[in-house]
């Protein structure tokens, strides 16, 4: 007997006990391998669908759901949510929901690693080893810049920045940040933290930490203008959009010398990686994996399952005992 019950999309294979919970709700297209989806299959799924689970390789707005006339809510799973053209799919009377917290430590910590990684040169001193470069201890191999008593400049200063500010007070760190509006007092506080302005962010920070969610309002707000007024031995790290850098501007930088390094878990046109950064010694590339711990993923998948169940009115009311 056909299953007449509210039809769901998952875009991509996911923890499979845990996506099993919509079965209870919905019949549900289950997608069998990780890919990207064309526009016109995302298009194509979506017509029969009532819901829809996707992540941040789907990119989803008017075109995609003009033929989807059941289509009532998209559950990204992410915190960042640009993949989606939110006022388009609002205005089509589709519900969009997000994936925040569950994510902001494991990525704060990644954000921190990851910058401790290109001011110490780990990566590039492990990939020296493991070429047979290592002939005898010296006192200047692979020197880098220090972490501990530096200034850390955090541009975007949401859930994730000010994690990454509370880490920073562990190596007795500076911390700067810049954000669209200033913090309250007893936040700023809380993260021992102070408000600059973004050119001063830049001309001060030792270590430049990028968390801003991407928008086109700050599409390549890192330029060659912006990396001009950094410090020649300052790092850059971005764990946000690789849209908000302009990656020629920063390998430019890189490859001349006018930024000692940078650690960069996202891009541009993910997961093709500008090849001058692919080339460069002084770069730590990492494939989007800033909330990649196993709990932390699989906590996301929760949430969004939650939302995508409560989105289309099945989740649970007032009252009812805590599942
Ligand atoms: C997010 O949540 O936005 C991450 O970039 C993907 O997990």
């Amino acid at each position: 007997m056909a299953d007449t019950r509210p039809r769901v999309w998952v875009s991509q294979p996911l923890f499979g006990d845990i996506v099993g919970r919509l079965r209870e709700h919905f019949d549900v297209i289950e997608t069998a391998a990780v890919g990207k989806h064309s526009q016109d299959e995302i298009a194509a799924v979506l017509a029969s669908c009532d819901g829809a689970l996707v992540t941040l390789n789907d990119r989803i707005g008017a075109a995609e759901v003009a033929n989807a006339p059941r289509l009532r809510a998209i559950a990204n799973v992410g915190v960042g949510y640009n993949n989606l053209d939110v006022p388009a799919l609002t205005q089509a009377g589709i519900v969009v929901t997000n994936t925040p917290d569950v994510l902001t430590e494991t990525s704060a910590d990644f954000g921190f690693a990851l910058m401790m990684a290109a001011a110490r040169r780990i990566t590039e001193a492990e990939r020296w080893l493991r070429d047979g470069q290592w002939r005898q201890w010296s006192f200047e191999t692979m020197l880098g810049g220090d972490v501990h008593g530096t200034t850390l400049g955090i541009l975007g200063m949401g859930r994730i920045g000010q994690g990454i500010a509370r880490r920073a007070s562990g190596f007795r760190m500076r911390v700067l940040y810049h954000n669209r509006s200033r913090l309250p007092a007893d936040i700023e506080r809380d993260c021992d933290a102070a408000y600059a302005d973004f050119d001063t962010l830049l001309a001060q920070a030792d270590h430049l930490v990028i968390v801003l969610p991407y928008s086109t309002a700050v599409h390549h707000i890192v330029d060659a203008a912006a990396i001009a007024k950094m410090k020649p031995t300052a790092t850059l790290t971005n764990i946000a959009r690789g849209g908000i850098v302009d990656e020629d501007a920063l390998a430019d930088a890189l490859e001349s010398g006018r930024l000692a390094a940078a650690g960069l878990d996202v891009y541009e046109g993910e997961p093709a990686i500008n090849p001058r950064l692919l080339a460069l010694r002084n770069v730590v590339l990492t494939p989007h994996i800033a909330s990649g711990s196993l709990a932390t993923r699989r906590a996301m998948v929760s949430l969004a399952v939650d939302n995508l169940i409560a989105a289309l009115g099945f989740g649970p009311r007032a009252g009812d005992p805590p599942t």
